[in-house]
Parts: structure tokens; sequence; C-alpha cells
């Protein structure tokens, strides 16, 4: 377990969500009525950023081809526009433990 700091959590209670760099990796983060939640936010089809959230399904959408991705289990739910046929239990992207530390959102990667 290892937690890692991003953004202070007045920019994200603002802004609901964000795309952050950790390490290597680039998360999504959102602030959902005040549950936190994180996942890759590098789409597991073509490699855009993942960004379109629907915080009353609590699902993310990819900008380039529409793929949906489930906020809280990172599964695929919704195919690439243009691979309908992919299998989509492959295609489900991590998640992470996200919280608010004295002002911070920190995520454990
Ligand atoms: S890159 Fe995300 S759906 Fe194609």
């Amino acid at each position: 377990m290892t937690w890692k700091r991003t953004i202070s959590s007045k920019a994200l209670e603002k802004a609901v969500h964000a795309s952050v760099k950790v390490d290597d990796k680039v998360i999504f983060i959102a602030n959902v009525n005040g549950i936190l939640y994180g996942m890759d936010a590098v789409c597991s089809h073509a490699r855009c950023i993942i960004g379109e959230l629907n915080p009353n399904e609590l699902t993310v959408k990819c900008p380039c081809h529409h793929a949906v991705f489930d906020l809280k289990s990172g599964a695929m739910l919704e195919p690439p526009y243009v691979a309908k046929d992919a299998p989509k239990d492959k295609l489900g992207l991590r998640t992470y433990q996200v919280r608010d530390n004295n002002g911070w959102i920190e995520v454990d990667v």
C-alpha cells in the first residue's frame, strides 16, 4: 500500500473529476457526492484519456470511440464504437483506492 499525493481536495471538489499523473500512471479521480473514486485514465482500447463522467450512473466514457467504464469496478460496460465484438472482460481498467488526507487527495498505487 503506497499512498501518493495528487491534488488538493478543494480542487477536486470544484472540478468533480481530474486526470492526475502518479509515477508512470495517469489516474482518473472523481468526487461524486463526497465519495472518492479512482481508476486508470488511459483507455484500454487505443490509449485515449477517458473523461466524460456520468455522476448519476457512475460511469466514465472515453471521448475517442465511446467505450464506457464502470467507475467503481473499472469494467467495460460498453465496447468501443469501432470494436463491438471485442471481449468486454479483457478491456476493463484498474481501479484504485482514493482518500482525502488533510485536504489532499491521495491514491493508493
Ligand atoms: S480509445 Fe477509448 S474507446 Fe477507443
